[in-house]
């Protein structure tokens, strides 16, 4: 009997990688305050670091890939543009808690709960695992502007 189960198990894995739930995106959600609030910063942060749209994108409502220095260092970006970065320049979770609309509230504690202790040479690398972490935590509700 175990065997079968491991075979099944086994073909159920080989089927199912990479395949991420849809992300929930529709007139309330992400939030439109979040959305408009984030869009300058996006824009100076695109300036800054050279990413491509199609990179944000791709990470926000698709897969994960880890081999873009400058989508790394755009995520870091958002956080020191939008104030949500300690003294260190290492994210601050109450400060970004501070940002989420209240009704979110409890989406982003637990989208976030898991993800505190990141790993990563420099700040670039430490804001991706930051956004990795949450996208793999709760990827309908995760979002990359
Ligand atoms: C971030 O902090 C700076 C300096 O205190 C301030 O000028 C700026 O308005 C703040 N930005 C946001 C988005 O809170």
């Amino acid at each position: 009997m175990v065997l079968p189960l491991v075979l099944l198990l086994g073909l159920f894995g080989l089927g199912s990688t990479a395949q991420w739930p849809t992300p929930r995106r529709d007139a309330a959600y992400p939030p439109p305050e979040m959305l408009a609030f984030l869009k300058p910063f996006g824009a100076l942060c695109v300036k800054e670091t050279g990413v491509t749209p199609g990179a944000i994108k791709r990470f926000g409502d698709e897969d994960i890939f880890d081999d873009d220095r400058a989508l790394k260092c755009y995520m870091d970006c958002m956080f020191r543009m939008t104030n949500v970065t300690d003294d260190r320049g290492e994210l601050h979770m109450g400060k970004l808690l501070d940002h989420v609309p209240h009704e979110f509230e409890d989406i982003a504690l637990k989208m976030g709960v898991r993800c505190t202790r990141p790993k990563g040479k420099d700040v670039c690398e430490r804001a991706f695992w930051f956004h990795k972490c949450w996208k793999q935590s709760d990827p309908v509700h995760y979002y990359l502007v």
